[in-house]
């Protein structure tokens, strides 16, 4: 009987080392490899991700990597190829790419360092590619996540035609313009990877149509795409609203924000999540808004991610560094206001408890495949907040295209920015209370179980 192939980089555990030479699992990080997990959680599916260091190696050889309830395949891949292909190829050139970050005059740069680093690419792919064709059972539907594997879809199809091949990306995909600025042939072997797919799914119409639009200006045809975007899981969101910690962490942060007014917003510290821009429109809205002074904190949570890239680095210094010039600036220590409270640390019941407290909740970034955080925003809050949404995020289309919850900003201008900010402070009780009902509705529509069946049904399976 033909089973079910889940394939994504990171999986539901990784590992690390204690001083004294235990090695300590902890679950899956990050939104997809979460979500997956509850999602499969119980269900014996095979799930095949990659080592992401000596530690997981390390628990492979030792028998640990193992769950109850999951068939887990953990495929081991050396550092330096581990970090050629994650580091250099999936996180600042492909990431880049379909986020639109690059800074055209400066990056990317094709040289030989870059051309190493895409043959780990490769290796990377091959190697996951092997493990699949050594386990995957005939006619399998092999699931697989994200541009980690542009390159798996021809490897598999062409060792393994039985096999029924879907990838769904989450990340937005590039416009033709930025699609060619990677080096010819590298563009031709990722499309022609990315056409070994028998389906490839994408969280929005847009991603979609920019997938489709690089393969005709290739002159190539496409393979068969579906959208089918991803939903918060409502019930575990419930659970962790109705925990002590969520009531601690909520009574924690009015005390701090002493009473005023919260625009929050929460994102892994990452550069395609437009936090600078996002201190600035506030800014913008304390000098042209004086009223406000004194009156709202800016709560934003930007927690660790892709430590190991100097990008991520400089841009959480830059995000650190605005923050403190901000509040050195315009802050009143005297009255006890801080304008921008950052966090910086991975503490998720805080998070949740500024995205239940908000007035405001901002998410405007650059670009953004889907963006969880803006649909779960609207189930935790209480205080029929306003949504600030970027229609640059595959959300918009649910959220804004399809009915009038969220206001929409351009994530590039910050004016426009801080006056979206200044009309969703202002704005009266019930037209706040209609926009949050029409979010909610919006939201509870659609499930992570929705989205996971529409994943497996384009693979002709479930
Ligand atoms: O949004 C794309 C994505 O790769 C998700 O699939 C993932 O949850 C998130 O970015 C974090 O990525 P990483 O595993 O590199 O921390």
């Amino acid at each position: 009987m033909s089973g079910i192939f889940v394939v994504s980089n990171r999986g539901p555990l990784t590992f690390r080392k204690e001083r004294d030479g235990a090695l300590v699992a902890a679950p899956a990080g990050g939104g997809l490899a979460s979500s997956l997990h509850r999602i499969l959680a119980g269900s014996g599916t095979t799930w095949a991700s990659v080592t992401m260091g000596a530690a997981d190696r390390e628990a492979v050889t030792r028998g640990l990597m193992h769950e109850e309830g999951l068939d887990l395949v953990p495929v081991v891949v050396a550092d330096d190829t581990y970090r050629m292909a994650y580091d250099v190829v999936a996180n600042t050139t492909l990431w880049y790419c379909h986020h639109h970050l690059f800074d055209l005059p400066a990056r990317p740069r094709f040289d030989r360092h870059w051309w190493e680093a895409w043959e780990g690419y490769r290796a990377y792919n091959r190697a996951v590619a092997d493990a699949i064709v050594a386990r995957a059972g005939d006619g399998d539907a092999v699931l697989v996540q994200d541009y980690h594997f542009s390159l798996l879809g021809r490897m598999l199809a062409d060792a393994r035609p039985d096999l029924r091949l879907v990838h769904f990306l989450h990340t937005p995909f590039a416009a033709p313009a930025m699609f060619g600025v990677l080096p010819d042939v590298v563009a031709a072997e990722l499309l022609d990877g990315m056409a070994g797919y028998a389906a490839c799914g994408f969280h929005c119409h847009k991603w979609e149509a920019g997938f489709a639009a690089c393969y005709e200006s290739a002159g190539l045809k496409p393979p068969a795409t579906f959208v089918a975007p991803l939903g918060p899981d409502a019930g575990v969101l419930e659970e962790e609203a109705a925990s002590a910690a969520h009531a601690a962490a909520s009574e924690a942060l009015r005390a701090e924000v002493g009473g005023r007014r919260i625009i929050a917003r929460a994102d892994r510290m990452e550069p395609s999540k437009n936090i600078v821009r996002g201190m600035l429109a506030f800014e913008e809205l304390l000098v042209t808004h004086p009223e406000w002074r004194g009156q709202v904190v800016h709560v934003a949570f930007a927690y660790p991610s892709r430590q190991g890239l100097a990008e991520y680095l400089a841009y959480g210094a830059d995000v650190e560094h605005t923050a403190q010039r901000i509040n050195r600036a315009l802050g009143a220590p005297a009255e006890g206001w801080t304008p921008i409270v950052l966090s910086v640390r991975d503490d998720r019941a805080r998070s949740l408890a500024a995205l239940g407290l908000s007035d405001v909740l901002l998410v405007n970034p650059v670009r953004d495949g889907l963006n969880l955080v803006a649909k779960e925003g609207p189930l935790l809050n209480r205080a029929d907040g306003v949504l600030v949404l970027s229609r640059e995020a595959g959300a918009w289309e649910e959220l804004a295209l399809a009915g009038d919850g969220a206001l929409g900003v351009n994530p590039f201008d910050v004016s426009g920015t801080a006056e979206t900010l200044h009309a969703a402070l202002s704005m009266g009780t019930a037209e706040r209370a209609r926009r949050a009902a029409s979010l909610r509705a919006a939201v509870q529509g659609r499930t992570s179980a929705d989205w996971w069946s529409d994943v497996v049904g384009a693979a002709g399976a479930g």
